[in-house]
């Protein structure tokens, strides 16, 4: 991006791909962590005489407008957090975009709406995402993808725009990038993975990887529960993907094999029912060792023996990435466990990384200090992408 300034941005349009992503509870924002880091790199640009556009997705809506996802909060948290006027075009390539880009003076922000209310922003059809690219080109001169948690996606506004614009990539890739070259190339050891979340098979190919690269491996949140199962316990109503025992057996024993030392719960918090996450009401779960889970019962988070087993296995770590809550930590009777975590991660003396929208909004909202923790990535599934060697569209496309 400094190149890009020094060759002149003052009085160019500059389409900045960031990812204000951001948990929503209603219109109030439950975590702006993603809009303050991006914020420097739009500042930096206005500053320098930019007319910045910034775009940006927001949640899963189906290619049309759904108001339940307007960019809207985000562009007036945006305009908090610089501390500056920020337009905002209720449409994304339409003439409210047109209008307000064309109003914009040198060296102020404009937010255009969610890009997923267009159905090209995230077509498998190359020439429907093209087209869509096309629109959103003719409203800049430059391009500047600082989007880091959206660079797995192979989207218009991620992939196909920057082939369309001069572009650069904003300080906040150039920043997450170079703290996971580290991760995969000259890592400090021991080298500790905590590894929580909902779904097994999101993690299968970070996994994969990181039996090649990880001394210690812990497991904890819904994913635990295949682990369980697999060697054999039941787990009740816990999650379950059963179809993917026979891969994590295979990655159970390939640990074995390479010396790389999985660690499970050893025990849970269960309730017959999920908690009621609206309310908070009291939810009064019990603990049972894990291999001892009632037939009608969920685990909900990881027990306080785990807690105990797991800060001791980070205490002598070097490096920790940890991606993933332990449990229902949105409850505070399930926040226990990654609580525990991430106080495990702050009292070794090691690097530590936090990847992941939910495991860094969790740090969060839990109360801890961002700052204390070596970094803190913008990205879920984009960190584990690049941890898992994948090309990733989005950089792929800023490289040339
Ligand atoms: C994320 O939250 O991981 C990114 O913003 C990407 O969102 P997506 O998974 O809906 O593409």
């Amino acid at each position: 991006i400094d190149e890009l300034i020094a060759d002149g941005v003052a009085g160019k349009r500059v389409f900045v791909r960031a990812d204000l992503n951001v948990p929503l509870d209603g219109t109030t924002i439950t975590d702006d962590g993603r809009i303050r880091a991006v914020a420097p790199t739009i500042a930096k640009l206005a500053a320098a005489g930019a007319r910045v556009i910034v775009a940006s997705h927001l949640g899963r809506p189906k290619g049309s407008p759904d108001p339940a996802f307007s960019l809207a909060p985000a562009a007036k948290r945006l305009g908090e957090i610089l501390e500056a006027e920020v337009a905002f075009a209720t449409d994304t390539v339409g003439e409210s975009a047109r209008a307000t880009v064309e109003a914009l003076a040198d060296g102020k922000v404009a937010v255009i709406e969610n890009l997923r209310f267009n159905a090209g922003e995230t077509a498998k059809d190359d020439a429907e995402r093209g087209a869509f690219a096309d629109e959103l080109a003719s409203l800049a001169d430059l391009y500047v993808g600082d989007g880091f948690g959206a660079v797995h996606r192979k989207h218009a506004s991620v992939f196909d725009l920057p082939a369309r614009l001069p572009h650069a990539a904003g300080d906040l890739i150039a920043t997450e990038v170079g703290v996971l070259k580290k991760l995969t190339e000259d890592v400090k050891r021991p080298y500790v993975v905590v590894l929580g979340g909902a779904k097994v098979s999101d993690k299968l190919g970070v996994i994969d990887h990181l039996l090649e690269k990880a001394d210690r491996i812990l497991v904890g949140g819904g994913m635990a529960y295949t682990f369980l199962k697999a060697q054999g316990h039941e787990v009740g109503i816990s999650l379950l993907q059963e179809d993917q025992i026979p891969v994590v057996l295979e990655y159970l024993e390939r640990a074995e094999n390479k010396g790389v030392e999985f660690v499970l719960p050893v025990d849970v918090l269960v309730s017959a029912d999920f908690p009621d996450l609206k309310t908070k009401a009291p939810a009064n779960p019990a603990t049972v060792a894990a291999d001892a889970i009632p037939a009608d019962q969920e685990g909900l988070d990881i027990g306080p023996r785990t807690r105990e087993l797991y800060a001791a296995k980070l205490a002598d770590a070097a490096t920790v990435f940890w991606n993933g809550p332990m449990g229902v930590f949105e409850h505070p009777d399930y926040a226990g466990g990654t609580a525990a975590v991430a106080q495990g991660l702050l009292d070794s003396s090691a690097f530590t990384v936090v990847g992941g929208g939910d495991s860094a909004a969790a740090v969060r909202i839990l109360g801890f200090d961002e700052n204390a923790f070596g970094h803190i990535s913008t990205g879920g599934g984009a960190s584990l992408e690049y941890l898992e060697g994948k090309t990733l569209p989005g950089l792929a496309a800023l490289e040339d």
